[in-house]
């Protein structure tokens, strides 16, 4: 029973997300069908929970206009990339609603929930109770100013209203009040043991030391007793007489809905559901991102184990992937959605979908397993042109030519009287790569197993190499000997080419299919017993001719991508705000209020602008060096449409001077420019009167 995350279907979900669960999953459960085991592979939308109404807010429509269009879009984008789930549910259908339901019924008939009256956050202003996602504050752990009241997108800690410093509300800008109102709790502090034994005893040794770390560090922290259950219009109804207007709180049923979604497929296949998720023989494996690391050790474990259920055998968790030096960020524009990667590289080619698995190659390679990667667009180039390309690709291409060349286009025979060390070495190589494959595959290891596929191929190309079976033929002429020992080379390589297409089919779907065209066999090959036997293709058998499975990356694809990247970021940092209805409210001010220690947090200096230059292939950029008294600054600055370089040199600027570095272009900014921006969009310098000593402090 494998699950992968549901995403919240309020918006595209980026290279990171798929990099964190769905594509190793995915690699999972193809390994685990070509094993032929009884595997289903469950994700869907989760389309409840306040991240829906406050994008149906900011896109002017409704939640269900919401949902049903990320819902397409995202299922449509992971069937483009490959990601071959078994069902793609919804959170939003009836059946979910139902089972959620009853799940709740269960445990609170068996008296497993505690209901108890208690203060929550009030809008007074909007006559709301405020779900944890309409109240934002300051991080208690990194300062971020604005956390949300379930979690700080900065630095991902999990977080209670209780938690944030100076709250207020989304609504209406206003602090919000407590209020009682009742609510029915998960008492998980009464399970403190159960966790201790589960998770840091009996699977110290198989689950992922980030994942061991985190749940260890929850639970040493003092455990409490969570709600269940929210004061809100939107998700699944509390399914009691006395809890109107409130519904099950989304991390209550977005899990159950792994569940439903079982009951779903079950029902369009035909098959009962229930010992995927009651049988003991049943592992359950849930892929998910670091950020939802509790939600899948702590408390859905102990709901399924409340509700009588199975408990996941494991939850191999990633860490996040960065982008460009960056964080990967929705809010700031600085992320690579698998839409724009569909749009850019697999819909503008026919026969596009091996640009499906180039991105799942070089994802693989730099997966978050044990701590945060890095995508860069260089990197990308750089693994498929020289290792898919000029490794993989390269071999099985050779193979393909010179058998064509010099074996009339068939699976020519193998002498083994003839065989030397050079073969029986790869030949031991071939016979021994299912086994390392395997072994890292069930440690969820697929970097490391992707790594073992290409170095086999990389053994190809060391063998071809060294047999050089080209230079067997003299003249045009080949002697009867030397055709026996060309014969021997091409079919060890034609039987290493079957290998690698069920070694690689797990990774890149794609490209075990079109090898499978190329060698004229039916998918029944890829199974994965037929891993490291040597007689997969028979002898005397025809092949097709040579085609390339991959195509090189140009430099101007990838610089076409950074400069997006770059354009997307410096559009959203650089946008005029949203007008302010002069009408309504001449005061209203956009951002919430903040209080004086927030804007103490600002180390603003005046700067004397030393130098200025064009950034090269940026339009909108100009380096400045700037003189902070006892220091010199480089600044990136987004101002090159309204000013020249020569312009500007000798201005007196005000910095914001503690401002966490940032690359743009390759160069290292380090603090930022206050600018001012009239009705009709110039920019003016915000200055002092008269000049006075560079690095003098502004407050
Ligand atoms: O973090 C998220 O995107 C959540 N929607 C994940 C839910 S996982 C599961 F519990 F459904
Ligand atoms: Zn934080």
């Amino acid at each position: 029973m494998i699950t992968a995350a549901l995403p919240y279907a309020n918006g595209l979900k980026h290279i990171g997300h798929l990099a964190g669960a769905y594509l190793p999953a995915d690699i999972y459960v193809r390994y685990l069908r070509a094993q032929r085991r009884d595997v289903v592979f469950v994700c869907g939308s989760d389309e409840h929970g306040t991240a829906i109404p406050i994008q149906a807010m900011k896109e002017g429509t409704t939640p269900r206009a919401i949902i049903d269009k990320y819902h397409a879009l995202i299922k449509q984008n992971f069937a483009d990339l490959g990601i071959s789930f078994d069902i793609y549910h919804r959170t939003s259908e009836p059946l979910h609603h139902e089972t959620t339901q009853e799940f709740f019924t269960a445990l609170n008939s068996r008296g497993e929930l505690d209901v108890r009256e208690s203060e929550q956050y009030f809008d007074e202003e909007a006559k709301t109770f405020l779900a944890d996602r309409y109240i934002i504050g300051t991080c208690p752990v990194c300062g971020n100013t604005r956390a949300y009241g379930d979690q700080c997108e900065n630095c991902g800690s999990s977080l209670s209203p209780e938690m944030l410093i100076d709250p207020h509300s989304t609504l209406s800008g206003k602090a919000p009040v407590k209020r009682s109102t009742k609510h029915w709790y998960l008492p998980l502090d009464k399970y403190e043991g159960f966790l201790r034994d589960w998770i840091l005893k009996d699977h110290k040794d198989d689950w992922k030391t980030n994942v061991l770390g985190q749940c260890k560090s929850w639970i040493d922290g003092g455990l409490q007793p969570r709600a269940v259950t929210r004061d809100l219009d939107w998700g699944v109804k509390v399914p009691l007489p006395d809890a109107e207007g409130k519904v099950l709180y989304v991390w209550f049923d977005a899990p159950i809905g792994y569940i439903s979604a079982t009951k779903q497929w079950a029902i369009d296949q035909g098959k009962d559901w229930k010992p995927y998720w009651y049988d003991k023989d049943t592992q359950l494996v849930h892929f998910i991102g670091k950020d939802n690391i509790v939600f899948h050790c702590i408390i859905f474990p102990i709901m399924l184990k409340l509700h009588g259920n199975i408990l996941p055998a494991n939850v191999p968790a990633n860490e996040f992937m960065n982008l460009e030096g960056d964080k990967m960020s929705t809010s700031r524009n600085w992320k690579l959605d698998m839409q724009d990667y569909i749009d850019d590289f697999i819909k503008k080619e026919n026969g596009g979908s091996q640009l499906a698995d180039t991105l799942r190659y070089y994802l693989t390679t730099i997966s978050p397993e044990a701590k945060d990667s890095e995508f860069t667009w260089k990197g990308f180039q750089d693994a498929n042109n020289s290792e898919l390309v000029s490794i993989f690709g390269n071999f099985v291409n050779r193979t393909f030519v010179l058998m064509h060349k010099l074996c009339k286009g068939k699976v020519p025979p193998l002498h083994t009287d003839l065989l030397d060390d050079i073969d029986r070495s790869l030949i031991r190589d071939i016979e021994a790569a299912k086994g390392k494959v395997e072994r890292l595959l069930e440690q969820y290891k697929f970097r490391e197993a992707l790594f073992e596929v290409i170095d086999l191929s990389r053994k190809g190309n060391k063998y071809m190499q060294e047999k050089e079976p080209w230079k067997k033929v003299t003249g045009g002429a080949v002697t009867e000997e030397n055709q026996l020992l060309i014969d021997n080379c091409l079919h060890i390589c034609l039987q290493l080419t079957a290998n690698l297409a069920i070694l690689i089919n797990p990774f890149l779907p794609y490209t075990a299919q079109k090898m499978l065209h190329l060698m004229k066999v039916v998918d029944k090959i890829l199974d994965w017993e037929n891993a490291g036997k040597l007689k997969l293709l028979s002898v005397g058998y025809s092949l097709r001719a040579p085609e390339l499975l991959f195509r090189k990356i140009e430099d101007d694809e990838v610089k076409l991508q950074i400069d997006k990247l770059q354009a997307a970021a410096e559009r959203q940092g650089m946008a005029p705000a949203a007008p302010v209805d002069v009408k309504k409210e001449a005061t209203a001010t956009l951002k919430p209020q903040i209080v004086f220690d927030d804007f103490a947090k600002l180390e603003l200096k005046i700067g004397h602008i030393l130098a200025a230059e064009k950034v090269a292939k940026a339009d909108k950029l100009l380096k400045l060096e700037v003189d902070l008294g006892n220091e010199r600054r480089t600044i990136v600055s987004g101002i090159a449409l309204h000013f020249k370089p020569e312009e500007i040199v000798g201005k007196q600027v005000v910095v914001v001077a503690n401002l966490a570095p940032r690359k743009m272009k390759g160069i290292e900014s380090n603090g930022m420019i206050l600018m001012a921006e009239d009705k009709n969009g110039q920019l003016h310098f915000v200055s002092p009167e008269k000049a006075i000593a560079p690095g003098s402090g502004v407050s």
